[in-house]
């Protein structure tokens, strides 16, 4: 039809309005509700960003602390989901419990949860926001065979996440700033980053009046694909596989170069940064000052450093102008605070979160809203006869 343009992955066609997050692919800026993401990282906390992403303003002192208690008062899950977990195998991957768990949650609340009722709106957004992390915390103590702990309400709500991860049953856990202030900038990188494909994903779903735990269920699945959160995971595996092969990273690169078997160098390039992401230069930032702190030495950082620097230098990466993005070095502080690989999307997904829920929500409110439905362009049979017919 004369009307379609066609444009595979959406590289020039925005599919909506947003006074969300700005990027600069060109210059490698990243601002939330104008905010540069640099001063958020420093100064903020997940919560507060949160809160900024979905309301548009940063909030006062005591708005803060009001939403910080409303989700510490929902983190519980009903005793069912909890059984929920037990019908899945060990070796589930946690994105696939993560996914599921939260389309489950939806059962819960269909009576609550009309996109068009500002009230259930408000109330499934702090509960996505207090549940999610919980079950991303019990998708990981299945993956390990632990018993999974309550929330403790008394803790913040990065410190109460590490101690459903990592604290065990029979001990008192004991909160390490060290911790809490690495995971903390590390979801606060990860909050926003406008129609990224999951983010997408979100709002297309939700453009058909689907809810909130159905649509953001959607996205989780879409930020589980390797080019997109999934990326995390498959730095570190890469890593991994080049230290044990002994290829060496010049080997390597020459590889990626040739395309041989597809061989991509993950955690590099990016759909609309042409320059340094500004969230992998923060991450590498922090890198080696968590490991530090947190007293690990791991060589996979410095082959990571290694692969980076012979990748700026080499023509390829340059003419097709691939930098680092934001996986390329968070895997390697994960690992050091002891989450297993296949919980790192997870914690994008976590970080992630507040981002889905205000896009979610601006689309929502936006009267110019219609369901989502591109168009193509067909290129079958034109008309044929079922055999015996005509
Ligand atoms: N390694 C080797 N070559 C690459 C890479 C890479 N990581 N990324 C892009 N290229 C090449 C690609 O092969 C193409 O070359 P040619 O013109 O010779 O065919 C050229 O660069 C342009 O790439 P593209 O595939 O057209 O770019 P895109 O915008 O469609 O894809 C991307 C963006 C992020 C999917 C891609 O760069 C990629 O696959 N990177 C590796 C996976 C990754 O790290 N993903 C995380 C993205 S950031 C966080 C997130 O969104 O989750």
């Amino acid at each position: 039809t004369g009307h379609t343009t066609l444009d595979y992955g959406f590289v020039n066609t925005s599919a909506t309005k947003s006074a969300i997050t700005f990027i600069d692919g060109d210059k490698g800026i990243l601002r939330y509700r104008g905010y540069p993401i640099e001063q958020l990282a420093k100064h903020s906390t997940y919560l507060e960003v949160a809160w900024l992403l979905i309301y548009g303003e940063l909030p006062t002192a005591d708005e803060l602390a009001e939403f910080d208690n409303r989700i510490r008062r929902h983190t519980l899950l009903h005793e069912d989901l909890k059984r929920f977990f037990s019908a899945l195998p060990h070796t589930a991957h946690p994105m696939s419990v993560l996914s599921a768990a939260t389309a489950a949650l939806s059962t819960y609340y269909e009576r609550e949860s009309d996109p068009n009722n500002p009230e259930h709106v408000e109330l499934n957004t702090i509960r996505m926001l207090a549940k999610l992390p919980v079950i991303a915390a019990y998708a990981h103590k299945k993956s390990v065979g632990q018993a999974f702990l309550y929330p403790d309400n008394s803790l913040s709500f990065v410190d109460n996440f590490l101690k459903l991860n990592f604290g065990v049953l029979s001990e008192i856990y004991d909160v390490d700033p060290v911790m809490t202030r690495a995971l903390e900038r590390l979801l606060i990188l990860h909050e926003d980053h406008e129609q990224n494909a999951s983010t997408s994903t979100v709002r297309l779903v939700g453009s058909t009046g689907a809810n909130q735990f159905s649509s953001i269920s959607a996205g989780i699945n879409a930020l589980y694909g390797p080019l997109h959160g999934g990326a995390n995971e498959a730095v570190l595996e890469m890593l991994g596989r080049i230290r044990d092969s002994g290829e060496g990273v010049r080997r390597f690169v020459e590889r990626v170069k040739n395309k041989e078997d597809g061989v991509k160098l993950m955690g590099f390039g990016h759909r609309v940064y042409k320059n340094y992401d500004p969230r992998a230069k923060l991450v590498k930032e922090s890198a080696d000052e968590v490991l530090e702190a947190l007293g690990v030495s791991d060589p996979l950082l410095d082959l990571a450093k290694e692969l980076e620097t012979i990748a700026l230098e080499d023509d390829y990466f340059k003419e097709r102008r691939l930098y680092p993005n934001v996986d390329f070095y968070t895997g390697v502080i994960y690992k050091a605070m002891g989450f297993p690989t296949r919980m790192f999307t997870v914690l994008f997904a976590i970080g992630r979160l507040p981002g889905w829920l205000a896009h979610w929500r601006e689309m929502q409110q936006d009267p110019q809203t219609k369901i989502g439905r591109p168009q193509q362009l067909y290129t079958g049979a034109v008309e044929r006869n079922y055999p015996g017919q005509g």
